[in-house]
């Protein structure tokens, strides 16, 4: 009886040993489907504290709280300075070298007013919405945008940037300068010093001179 008996519990033990190895994986695999997506989601949401919901039986903990900073926890926005080359605003200036506060958006100005009799600016350029927009192209989202540059004796001068994203001015300057750039409330500055005010010489679709494309809208 005792053999018979272990002849008995040993095929039950095997069944049920199979059983477990065949239904394990299945309860994780359905398990880790659920809480893939929502752990992460919250790695996307920038892994945010939680903060446990009380009388829900255990179950909260995936909402997060900002703690009163409104932005916290999510991921900064991209940079337009990396976005493909485009034209935003899909005009371009077509009149030419006729003289217009308006004209060659993204051009060097500097350069072209020297050897033309045209105005002498000590500062020139195009402010655009993202880093590497085409010569002739309206920066219009760009209008507002305020450029201020600081000389090397921390005279500071302002420029503000119209409907085609063009800003300029006379003001006289003791170069090298440094020069940032606002647009509702947020900056992007340029910490090297640079020997001239001709903005778009360097900053042009691709960059040259180690400028990383246009003046571009901070993100
Ligand atoms: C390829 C040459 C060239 C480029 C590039 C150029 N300009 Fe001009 N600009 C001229 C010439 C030439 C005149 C004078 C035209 C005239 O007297 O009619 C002029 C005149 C002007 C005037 C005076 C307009 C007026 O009403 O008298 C302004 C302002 C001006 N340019 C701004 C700019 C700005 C800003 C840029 C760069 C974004 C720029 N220009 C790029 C050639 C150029
Ligand atoms: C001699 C070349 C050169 C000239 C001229 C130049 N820059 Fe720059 N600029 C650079 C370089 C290189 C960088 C990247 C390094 C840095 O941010 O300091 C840069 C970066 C910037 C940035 C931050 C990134 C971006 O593209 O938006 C701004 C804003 C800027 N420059 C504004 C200006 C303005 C305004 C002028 C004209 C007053 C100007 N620059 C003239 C070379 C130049």
């Amino acid at each position: 009886m005792v053999t018979a008996r272990r002849s008995a519990w040993v095929p039950h033990a095997v069944l049920i040993a199979g059983l477990l190895v065949v239904l394990f994986p299945l309860y994780i695999a359905a398990v880790a489907s659920s809480d893939q997506s929502a752990f992460a989601a919250w790695v996307n949401a920038g892994m945010p504290t939680g903060t446990c919901t009380t009388g829900g039986g255990g179950g909260g903990g995936g909402g997060g709280s900002d703690g009163g900073t409104p932005d916290a926890g999510s991921p900064p926005p991209p940079d337009p300075l990396n976005d493909p080359p485009t034209c935003t605003s899909s005009s371009y200036w077509t009149s030419g070298n006729q003289g217009s506060s308006r004209m060659h958006p993204g051009v060097a100005c500097i350069a072209c007013h020297l050897t033309n009799g045209a105005p002498d600016f000590t500062v020139a350029g195009t402010v655009f919405p993202t880093g590497h927009e085409p010569d002739d192209c309206n920066g219009s989202a760009a209008s507002g945008a305020v450029v201020t540059v600081q000389d090397s004796t921390g005279k500071t001068a302002s420029f503000t940037a119209n409907t085609a994203g063009n800003f300029y001015g006379t003001a006289s300057l003791t170069f090298p300068i440094t020069a940032s750039l606002s647009f509702n409330g947020k900056t992007r500055a340029m910490a090297t010093q640079v020997s001239s005010g001709d903005c778009n010489g360097c900053h042009t679709q691709s960059g040259a001179s180690a400028a990383p494309g246009r003046i571009t809208l901070p993100p």
